[in-house]
């Protein structure tokens, strides 16, 4: 397994490009089992999770070409409709595979993706929603089982604003009979750059953004193309790291209005953020300011980064509290923050930052899930002296080339590659 060896200090300085979004374009990728024909997704990032959903559409039947960043998919009129534990084990996205097989076949068998680093992340809003839109559902030997004369359009209520229930359902929805009104919706702009392929496919999308999304399924949905939005939560780290090394970033081809919370957090702090239509540039701040932060859904703190910013506070002098709303395991970073010599203490979701006690010292860290790695990458830009984060497999899944656009902005970073 590859590591990477950061050794701290260096305040970045430069102009980094983002990313297209990962979890834009694996909802996007999914729905392209819709319909029949050639889909093209333009800005789609080199990431392992991307490769992940590519074997398993080939899988299903489909031909898949993916090269700098333009994406062809090729779906044939027949697929197969069984998605099986190999292909969907790595990469709990895969479940958005289930909504549009059911709805286009009448049928489908996909495997559970099972618990994850994080928390338990179940599935239930989704087969209950699908379950109410008319499929019979059952689940056993470790396979969702799903089967439906044709889905019809019905009102859902998620009790939580899931953002893969909404995904899949509005998916499901594209081609069920009538219309489907997901209430207490997802917000996550990932939703409203599915909505808006979703609509070039044919179908009929209103509020995709809001908390109420109407869906009018089509039987006529047509191939097409779409360009992926920018990776906020990429996006965001990257500022994360200009801000707590002292330096002075501009992340470019961004969406501000992605990350309104953070980028309010970041000010709070009493760091320098200047944003224009697409970009944002970070300064270093003067008298940094300990702050209080609680993870939500979208417009909400992002979970995805809560993890980063528990890096950058580790660096504000004051105390600081963290909580998190929205996975219930998602702390895992803190006791590797803690052997580079973070003083945070944890409290059920809460966490206390004990800031800038004393400066972070380089050290072996392990990586445990996607976000936390980067949190523990960003750390080691400011330890003094080399910290190692092993099994950055996990780092792999969401950023494109990290290591590349950290050291582009000066910083002293190396992939240490697997021999073995
Ligand atoms: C997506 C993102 C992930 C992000 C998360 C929350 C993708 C590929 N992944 O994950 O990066 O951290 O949104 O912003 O887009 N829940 C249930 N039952 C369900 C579904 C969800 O209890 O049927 C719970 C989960 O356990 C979790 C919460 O709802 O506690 C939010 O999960 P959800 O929004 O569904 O996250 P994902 O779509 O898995």
């Amino acid at each position: 397994m590859d590591k990477m060896a950061v050794i701290g200090g260096v305040a970045l300085k430069g102009e980094v490009k983002a990313s297209g979004a990962k979890n834009s374009a694996l909802p996007l990728i999914f729905s392209t089992l819709l319909c029949e024909g050639t889909h093209q997704l333009k800005n789609v990032p080199n990431l392992m999770d991307i490769g992940s959903a590519n074997r398993l559409m080939e899988s299903l039947g489909c031909k898949v070409d993916f090269a700098n960043g333009e994406l062809t998919i090729d779906v044939p009129q027949q697929l197969e409709t069984l998605a099986h534990y190999d292909q969907v084990r790595k990469m709990r996205a895969s479940i958005l595979v289930l909504g549009p097989l059911l709805a286009r076949f009448g049928k489908a068998k996909v495997s559970l993706p099972g618990g994850c680093a994080i928390g338990a992340r179940p599935i239930g809003f989704h087969l209950d929603a699908l379950e109410k839109m008319g499929a019979k559902i059952k689940v056993e030997g470790g396979y969702v089982i799903a089967e439906c004369e044709k889905l019809k359009g019905s009102k859902i209520e998620f009790p939580f604003a899931s953002v893969g229930g909404t995904e899949n359902i509005m998916m499901a929805a594209s081609l069920a009979e009538g219309v489907t009104e997901i209430h207490n919706a997802a917000r996550e702009p990932e939703i409203e750059d599915l909505a808006n392929y979703l609509k070039k496919l044919g179908a009929k999308v209103e509020g995709a953004g809001s908390s109420v999304v109407k869906v009018t399924g089509s039987t006529q949905l047509r191939a097409s193309q779409h360009s992926v939005i920018p990776d906020r939560i990429e996006v965001g780290t990257l500022v994360a790291a200009g801000a707590m090394t002292g330096g002075q970033v501009k992340v470019l081809d961004c969406r501000p209005q992605d990350l309104g919370a953070f980028l309010e957090a970041l000010k709070k702090i009493g760091f320098q953020i200047t944003t224009t239509e697409d970009s944002i540039e970070v300064c270093c701040g003067q008298d940094l300011r300990p702050l209080d932060i609680v993870t939500e859904p979208h417009p909400g703190f992002p979970t995805d980064l809560q993890a980063q910013m528990m890096a950058l506070l580790t660096q504000v002098d004051g105390t600081s509290h963290i909580s998190e709303t929205v996975f219930e395991n998602r702390f895992m970073h803190i006791s590797e923050l803690a052997r580079l010599g973070a003083h945070i203490e944890v409290d059920g979701n809460t966490a206390t930052i004990h800031g800038s006690q004393a400066p972070l010292l380089g050290a072996p860290v392990m990586a445990t899930d996607l976000r936390a790695s980067a949190c523990l990458v960003l750390a080691g830009l400011v330890a003094q002296g080399e910290t190692i984060v092993n099994r950055i497999y996990h780092l792999d899944r969401g950023y494109e080339k990290l290591e590349d656009k950290l050291s582009k902005l000066g910083a002293n970073i190396r992939r240490i590659k697997n021999e073995g």
